[in-house]
């Protein structure tokens, strides 16, 4: 029988999100934050290809991305409503790591498997960020998957997209569990 790390299996089974929309101050500083992304780059990659970049987002840089975002919401035409929630997580952003899709060019790994890969980036880093004490949650918002603003806001190329944008904070407020979904429903045991 292999040795179950059971601490880090506890853990795990009790993870969750919290919401960006109650963070507050303390973040992780740049030593953690260093470590933290190194621990979190340790993510399946098939073929090596490193499909994904990240970027460190601090309260400049959200200004930045606010501002962005409702230029680029005006510019469609949006409403009041549409330029608050293309803002909102900006205006409230403390730090935050985005992380890009960026495909590379290969015969041998399908562009799904890269982008798969920035997923289990984000993931990686979700879960890394709360077992060093932290909260944090995955968003995106629809200036993410706006080609214009993503490449005025993070240098997004055609190919390029928005896997997540994981906040790093301190929750203000505990979100409580959401409900888990059911192994029955979503696990099929063989092939019959
Ligand atoms: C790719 C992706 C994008 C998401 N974007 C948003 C978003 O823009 N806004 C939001 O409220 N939640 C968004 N979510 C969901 C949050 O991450 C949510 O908090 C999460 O489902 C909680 O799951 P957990 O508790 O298992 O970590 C997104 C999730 C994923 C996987």
């Amino acid at each position: 029988m292999p040795a179950a790390n059971r601490p880090v299996l506890d853990f795990l089974a009790r993870r969750l999100s919290q919401s960006a929309k109650h963070f507050t101050p303390p973040v992780p500083g740049r030593a953690e934050l260093e470590e933290l992304l190194t621990i979190a780059l340790r993510v399946p990659d098939h073929g090596k290809l490193e499909p994904w970049r990240m970027i460190v987002l601090t309260r400049p840089d959200f200004a930045r991305l606010a501002t962005l975002a409702e230029e680029r919401a005006r510019e469609l035409g949006g409403d009041a409503q549409m330029i608050e929630k293309g803002r909102g997580a900006y205006d409230r952003g403390l730090l935050a790591v985005a992380v890009i899709s960026s495909p590379k060019p290969s015969d041998r790994i399908p562009v799904e498997e890269q982008v798969l890969s920035a997923g289990a980036l984000c993931m990686g880093l979700l879960t890394v960020a709360t077992a060093a004490g932290w909260a944090a949650n995955w968003i995106t918002g629809w200036p993410a998957h706006d080609p214009v603003f993503r490449a005025r806001a993070f240098g997004c190329h055609a190919g390029e997209r928005v896997a997540g944008i994981v906040h790093i904070a301190t929750a203000a407020e505990l979100l409580a569990d959401r409900p888990r979904p059911a192994l029955a429903k979503v696990v099929q045991w063989g092939l019959g």
